[in-house]
């Protein structure tokens, strides 16, 4: 069986992916902050570093897979803490058993969000990998009362910072494809508070069109996650895929 290492496996879409990789015969290594194989707190470095050695460990040192579904949208510093580097560093720190592996593949869950980033200064911060400003810059946008902008700037950053290490570093040559899944709105705990407040519905279903299909259903996100993680994805990497029912092909700009 494939070895697949997935964060936030315990809610929402990492659950729903847990759930059909293992019904597939893959060997999940759920990595939240209770409850999975790994407890751990990715929003601190040494979280990470401690997941990164344990989900090794448990995965005898070669990880097919690794997706990483953790993330929050509580507005406040956790935002950058947790969606971009407790996903970059920890993907970074897998790197070796990656490499290991006979097909490796990574997969994030970015954000339809992630189109419309509203703090420079945060996702350059990111792509810098300098994480004591980015969250000099996000504190000063909590303080400012700014906090929500924060979750589509870490989500664009996310977007590219796969892109770029899709193709740098060596990634390419190790084999190993990284590509985003960018869901439009997903039923899962994290969005049930929209639907709890009809004001903040009507945003959101202007904010995200979708028209085809409706809301996502957690396991919709997990499906294009199986392909883009399996053997079968053999030369997809640096992709941002939007499944989001088309609010990404409605939003987008005209090209010209
Ligand atoms: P969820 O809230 O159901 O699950 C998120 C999981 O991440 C939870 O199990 C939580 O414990 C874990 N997590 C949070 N902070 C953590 C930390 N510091 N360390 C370790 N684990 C931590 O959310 P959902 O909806 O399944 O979200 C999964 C991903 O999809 C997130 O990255 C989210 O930003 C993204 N997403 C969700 C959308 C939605 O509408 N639900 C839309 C677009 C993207």
């Amino acid at each position: 069986p494939r070895n697949v290492v997935v964060t936030g496996s315990g809610s929402g879409i990492g659950a729903a992916l847990t759930d059909l990789l293992r019904a597939r015969g893959d060997r999940v290594i759920g990595v939240d902050l209770r409850g999975g194989e790994i407890d751990a707190d990715l929003s601190t470095p040494r979280g990470r570093t401690a997941a990164a050695a344990a989900a090794t460990e448990a995965a005898g040192g070669v990880v097919d897979a690794v997706v990483t579904c953790a993330g929050t949208s509580v507005p406040g510093t956790a935002m950058v803490t947790v969606n971009y580097f407790g996903t970059t560093e920890f993907v970074t720190a897998l790197r070796p058993a990656l490499a290991a592996a006979r097909q490796p593949r990574v997969v994030l869950i970015g954000s339809i969000s992630g189109t419309r980033p509203t703090d420079p200064d945060v996702v350059a911060a990111c792509l810098a990998d300098d994480e004591d400003k980015a969250l000099t810059h996000a504190e000063r946008a909590v303080a400012d009362g700014h906090a929500r902008r924060l979750y589509p700037s870490s989500k664009a950053a996310l977007a590219q910072w796969a892109r770029r290490t899709a193709v740098a570093d060596g990634w390419a040559d190790a084999g190993i494809p990284v590509n985003v899944v960018a869901p439009g709105i997903v039923l899962t705990p994290m969005s049930a508070g929209i639907f709890d407040d009809p004001e903040m519905r009507k945003v959101m279903d202007t904010a995200v069109p979708m028209p085809l299909n409706g809301y996502l259903r957690p396991e919709d996100v997990a499906r294009a996650v199986l392909f883009l993680a399996g053997d079968d994805n053999t030369h997809i990497t640096g992709q941002v895929v939007y499944v989001d029912g088309g609010a990404e092909a409605t939003l987008r700009e005209p090209a010209h």
